[in-house]
């Protein structure tokens, strides 16, 4: 699957999320080595800490249905932003012992512009399980 491919099924996504509180919407569509796609969108709650994000939302879901770290191929995020958003940190964090290191990330926002990075970049020196030996 092209890039761009997976960056609409993020921006279809996107449509899924229930953000009533930040009136953000963000979509992610996550990439399996055998071509199937596991979306996510943010999903809010009126207690706030509550609220998950759209990428996180996606790698559990894959994670749910059975898929492995070695199994995931590229990750793209959207949304209404000036920049191609950008994950936070709670979910470079996930991501970082969830997503392989070096894959493609495709961040993006509905202007169509895309940036490419990995987790390696974009959560350098990232707390792992390594700390916890
Ligand atoms: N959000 C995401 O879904 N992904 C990100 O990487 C950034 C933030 C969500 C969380 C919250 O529902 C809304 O966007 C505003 O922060």
């Amino acid at each position: 699957m092209e890039p761009k491919q997976l960056i609409a099924k993020a921006v279809e996504a996107r449509k899924l999320s229930y953000s009533p509180y930040s009136h953000f919407a963000v979509g992610a569509a996550l990439l399996c080595k055998d071509g199937s796609v596991f979306v996510g969108a943010n999903i809010e709650n009126s207690s706030y800490p509550l609220c998950m994000c759209a990428e996180r939302n996606a790698i559990y879901n894959a994670y749910l249905n059975g898929k492995k770290k070695e199994d995931l191929v590229a990750m793209a995020l959207s949304a209404d932003t000036d920049e191609p958003c950008s994950p936070c940190g709670a979910c470079r964090q996930v991501l970082s012992e969830l997503f392989p290191k070096d894959a493609p990330i495709y961040m993006s926002n509905l202007k169509g512009e895309v940036k490419e990075t990995n987790i390696e970049e974009l959560l350098p020196f990232a707390f792992s399980e390594d700390a916890l030996k």
